[in-house]
């Protein structure tokens, strides 16, 4: 009876990939479907994403135990056109066991999006070695991974149909040659697939476990490099941020390495003017989703273009008291546009001067994610950049903001 019978390491594979098979199966044409808003579309698909690249690392371990162990035999009653029936089925299930996560992996790889694929916060699975984005390439991956998906379901049918043939139809219990014979060995076969996913998971990565984000020439921004003058930048108590709509959620986004070096006097606009500098690989909006995807060649692309810059060369009064406009180019991705932003300015108490301003542009008019998303379907195409700048009096020149 026992030489009969799968081991109980598996028996445990068997029935968690199957659970985790048809699980995958159903969430993906939930995920897919318009059963769910953008934002719940794009955190399931993330979650698929993940489970899937863990599917992956158990079917090697599948695979691997299946080539270097023999599996018990078919019983003897089963016929010449059965046995050959049951071999085909094995082999589709195992050939569709693979192309479904190498295809949904081929399809991340080459999508325009760039999204790295997370494993729960445990690792970045990395995208396929040599595939860069290509629509044509994605395309190809995305109709290969549906259409396999119902190929999946149709064997997957027909391995229950002959399971259900040979309990009922042929008198023979065979379900016990995939089962535990003992509650013991059950907790072994389930123990033994979980360390080996991890194992697989940890071991092998290593140093591909992170997300391949391009080298950046250091910037030539940083708070050291603040000048003296009548004003220094408080930039621990300074933000220069950006947000936006993605997936219909708010996202908001800071540069940690930035500088601005802003000479100003509301008595003497004609003199005033302001340079502020940032690092774009130093964006970071708390997702790591978006932090992981910024970077990327289609958003920021900060290997060819490391630092933004708003250089305003003028700068007007605003409508209202105490408020002003600087006049200047944006530059993002190499491209400079004109823009205006609006300003207040405000000297507190302490001698602290403010200067809060905010501003919108537009993402698509730098080229900035005009491959991945240009009708702004994921992405708004508005992006609100702000400004909120103290800076310690060093001087009684109030009017002086250079740092
Ligand atoms: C056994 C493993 C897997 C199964 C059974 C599976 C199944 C499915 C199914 C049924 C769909 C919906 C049909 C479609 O629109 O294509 C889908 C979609 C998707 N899958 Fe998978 N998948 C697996 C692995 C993966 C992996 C490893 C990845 C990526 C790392 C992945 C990424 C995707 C993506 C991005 C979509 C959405 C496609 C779209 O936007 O239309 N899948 N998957």
């Amino acid at each position: 009876m026992t030489t009969d019978r799968y081991n109980a390491f598996a028996v445990a594979l068997h029935w968690a990939m199957a659970v985790a098979i048809i699980g995958m199966l159903i969430g993906g044409f939930v995920m897919t479907s318009e059963l769910l808003d953008k934002s719940q579309r794009f955190t399931m698909i993330q979650w698929h994403k993940a489970l899937g690249v863990l599917m992956l690392l158990a079917i090697a371990a599948r695979l691997v135990l299946r080539l270097a162990t023999h599996p018990p035999a078919l019983p003897n009653y089963m016929m010449g056109w059965e046995r050959t029936a049951a071999g085909l089925g094995h082999i589709a299930l195992y050939a569709l066991m693979l192309i479904m996560p190498i295809t949904g992996w081929l399809m991340v790889s080459s999508s325009q999006y760039g999204l790295p694929t997370l494993v729960f916060g445990w690792f970045t699975w990395p995208h396929l070695p040599g595939v860069a984005a290509d629509d044509a390439v994605n395309g190809a991956a995305k109709a290969l991974h549906y259409y396999a998906a119902f190929a999946f379901i149709a064997v997957i049918a027909s391995h229950l149909a002959g399971t259900v043939k040979h309990i009922w139809m042929d008198g023979h219990a065979l379900l016990y040659r995939m089962w535990f014979d003992t509650p013991k060995r059950a907790l072994l076969g389930l123990g033994g697939v979980a360390a080996s996913v991890l194992a697989l998971a940890v071991l092998p990565l290593g140093g591909a476990a992170s997300v391949s984000t391009p080298s950046l020439n250091a910037p030539a921004v940083s708070v050291a490099d603040a000048a003296p003058g009548a004003y220094v930048v408080d930039y621990g108590a300074s933000t220069v941020s950006f947000s936006g709509i993605h997936a219909g959620d708010q996202f908001r986004g800071t540069f940690s390495e930035w500088s601005a070096d802003i000479q100003f006097d509301p008595g003497a606009l004609a003199d005033s003017r302001a340079d502020i500098r940032f690092a774009l690989s130093s964006a970071s909006t708390g997702n790591p989703f978006y932090d992981g995807t910024l970077p990327e060649s289609d958003w920021f692309d900060i290997a060819n273009h490391p630092e933004g810059r708003f250089a305003a060369t003028s700068v007007v009064a605003g409508d209202q008291d105490g408020t002003f406009i600087m006049e200047g180019d944006l530059t993002l991705r190499g491209k400079s546009l004109p823009l205006r932003l609006p300003f207040t300015y405000d000297v507190v108490e302490d001698g602290t001067a403010i200067v809060k301003g905010s501003v919108i542009a537009d993402r698509l008019a730098y080229g900035i994610g005009e491959n991945s998303d240009a009708t702004a379907e994921w992405v708004s195409q508005e992006i609100t950049i702000d400004i909120d700048i103290r800076a310690a009096r060093q001087s009684d020149d109030e009017s002086d903001l250079s740092s």
